[in-house]
Formats: structure tokens, sequence, C-alpha cells
């Protein structure tokens, strides 16, 4: 078991515990924080079917009442409408209504705990939630930190709040039910901590061959990742400084999957072929150290990792990077690294990025 405490101001502080099995333990690590009798487990279709009733059971087993809701996983589903189905099904009276002290437990991956987070921070002007995440992406970035949000048709994570869970509950274990595409999609999120600040973890992973050797390693993969999001989390609540290094990668990773229609690349995949481009943009530029891009772009690949998009017509990239939500008037605060393990920001106007970004 490893363990870490997000320590922020004004009682969010909440702690990270990483153990095997811990799924079916739930009930008496949530009883730890969460004084409360009822608790509403919000899940997908997917997740549901593989781990609702552990948790379910083990909630009981502490001594709670307890109520599911489900809705059809996918990040269609991550929508306003859905969340006025899960406000209907949280309130419902069967078995019971969900009342201003009450717990919402986040089972599942990113969709799950960004919407069910939403979804606490704005019931009764916000109830308690714990995320308990099921795939890598979750593990070691969405579900710590406090980022809640659903997807407006005007763009991603529009609709969001900050709003920080009572405890983040994660079980490697879940991770053997995850389909290969899927696991590799978080490895993105775990190189991109190697490359903006950790060198040992950046060599930990140059050292595994594939799945199998990254699962041997995974509490260690996941605590260190979760370690340094903590750190930054810790410094920049609010993302208004340090926390924008979480987003190496990401400008050009959004711009990717926006072009793709958010179907031909996953989350993680498009940010792969954002953080390589930005390192080969960096090298060409003399931000980076020659040879970091190459580096990256070997350990990206052999996890069957996209590094360089396919089909995007140079126009549409200049044009939707004009529109990036995180920008401000005329500049962007673009993420360089200059070497593996050091990453910096660099405010810059967003035309001189978008020119940089067509050479990438
Ligand atoms: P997801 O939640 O859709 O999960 C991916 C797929 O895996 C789904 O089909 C899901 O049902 C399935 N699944 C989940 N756990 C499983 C398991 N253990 N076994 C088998 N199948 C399982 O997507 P995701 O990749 O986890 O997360 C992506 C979302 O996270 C995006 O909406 C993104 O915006 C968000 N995100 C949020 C933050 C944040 O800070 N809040 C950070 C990064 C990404
Ligand atoms: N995923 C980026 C952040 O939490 O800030």
């Amino acid at each position: 078991m490893k363990q870490l405490t997000v320590a922020l101001p004004a009682g969010r502080s909440y702690d990270i515990t990483i153990s095997r099995g811990i799924l079916s333990r739930c009930g008496e690590e949530i009883r730890k924080v969460y004084g409360g009798k009822e608790a509403a487990v919000v899940t997908d279709s997917n997740v549901g079917s593989l781990y609702a009733k552990a948790v379910i059971d083990s909630l009981r087993e502490a001594g709670f009442a307890v109520k599911s809701v489900s809705f059809p996983a996918g990040e269609p589903s991550k929508n306003m409408e859905t969340l006025v189905k899960l406000y209907d099904g949280l309130l419902s009276p069967y078995p019971f209504p969900l009342t201003r002290g009450g717990l919402i437990v986040a089972l599942g991956g990113g969709v799950t705990g960004d919407m069910a987070g939403f979804a606490a921070a704005t019931l009764f002007r916000g109830v308690s939630f714990v995320q308990i995440p099921t795939t890598l992406l979750a593990q070691v970035d969405s579900s710590v930190g406090g980022k809640v949000a659903v997807d407006l048709k005007q763009g991603k994570n529009l609709a969001g709040a900050f709003y920080q869970p009572r405890a983040v509950l994660i079980d490697p274990d879940t991770l053997d039910t995850l389909p290969d595409r899927v696991f590799f999609d978080g490895m993105a999120e775990v190189v991109k901590y190697g490359l903006i600040g950790d060198a040992p973890l950046f060599a930990l992973l140059e050292g595994c061959a594939g799945r199998k050797e990254l699962s041997e390693q995974i509490e260690e993969i996941i605590y260190r990742s979760c370690d340094q999001k903590r750190r930054i989390v810790e410094r920049d609540e609010q993302d208004t400084g340090e926390r924008m290094l979480l987003n190496f990668g990401h400008t050009l990773g959004h711009a990717y999957e926006k072009l793709g229609n958010y179907s031909r690349y996953m989350h993680g995949e498009a940010v792969s072929c954002g953080m390589a481009a930005i390192l080969r943009i960096g090298e060409a530029h003399g931000l980076t150290e020659p040879g970091t891009a190459a580096r990256a772009e070997a350990l990206l690949s052999r996890f069957g990792l996209p590094t360089r998009p396919d089909g995007i017509p140079p126009e549409a990239l200049k044009e939707t990077l004009a529109y990036d939500k995180k920008s401000d008037g005329g500049s962007l605060t673009a993420v360089f690294c200059r070497d593996v393990g050091e990453a910096f920001l660099q405010k810059m106007p967003k035309a001189e990025f978008a020119a940089w970004a067509l050479e990438g």
C-alpha cells in the first residue's frame, strides 16, 4: 500500500491511497473520512457490470445505505443531458433520495469522475464525494486535483468547477480489465509526468518493454505520477500558474482531438502527438536539448502511441489554436521542456505559437 496526502487549505486536504484490492474494502476506507449514512455510487455501463457489486457490498458492510446510478459509457455521455439524468437518479425516492449530508462515490474512468464530481459540486451547492478511479488515466491524473466538468456543444469541459474529493482510492487491480488501447492511452499522461518533472520515472518507463513490465511496477508508476500532480496542485490549486505545466502537450493535443472530431484519437493519444510535436518545435527553436524529442518518441511508440497526427490540415490547426480556451486575448502560455524532467512556461503570442505548431 502507498499513500499520499494532498495538503490544501480550509479543510480541503485528502489522502490518495494506492492499494491492490482496496475496491472491496472501500466501505471501511470511506468510513474514515465521511461520517454520514447515505452513499450513492455513480458509475458507467461498463464499469458498473465489472465493479459496482464489490463497491456496493463493501459500503453496505460498513453500514451505509447505498443506491447506484449508471449512465452509458463513453465521452459522448459527458454532457448536461446525462448530468440531469444523474440528478434525477440521485434524487429519486428509490430506494431513498440523496440528501445534503449524503456522499457520491465516483466509480470509473475520467468521464465518470468528472461528471459525478460536477454533480457533487452542484447538488445542494455541494455534497461530499470520493473518487474510485478505474482507468490508468483517471488513477494518475483526473481523480486528483479537483477539476470536475461536463462538455458543452461549444467544447470539452466548458462547464465545470474546482471541487476536491474527500479521498481518492486507487485499486491497481482494476487496470487488468482495461483493453490495451485504454491502458496505453493513460500511459501518455505518465510519460508526461516523466518529461515535465520526473527524469527517474521516465528512465523507469524506458526500462519497461510493454504492458507486462509496466504492470509489475504499476504501484510505483501511479505513486510517482500522483505525487507530482499533488505537489503542483498544492502550490496552484486554481490553475493560475504552475499547474499549467500539467498542460504539456495538451494545447496541440486538444486541437488534434477536436480536429479528429473526438473520435479519431483518444485523449492520451492526442496528447502523445502534442508532446512529441512540442519537443520537436522546442529543439528547432533552441528551447529543448537536442535528442529529447527522439527519446520521447521512441518511448511513446513503444507503447503504441502515435507521435504525429494524421491528416490535420494546417489551416484548420491554425484556426483551432486561435480558439484555445486557455488562451488569453492574443497570447497563450505554452509549456516547453528544456530536457527530460524539466519543463517551463512561456507566454507567447498565439499567432507565433500557431506558426511554430505548423512546423511541428
Ligand atoms: P472513460 O472514463 O470514458 O474510460 C474509458 C473507457 O474505459 C470507458 O469505456 C470505460 O467504461 C472503460 N473502463 C473504465 N474503467 C475500466 C476498467 N477497469 N475495466 C474495463 N473498462 C473500463 O475515459 P478516461 O480515458 O478514463 O478519461 C477521459 C476523460 O477524463 C475525458 O473526459 C477527459 O476530459 C477527462 N480528464 C479529466 C481530467 C481532470 O483533471 N479532471 C484530466 C484528464 C482527463
Ligand atoms: N489535468 C490537468 C490538471 O488537472 O490541471
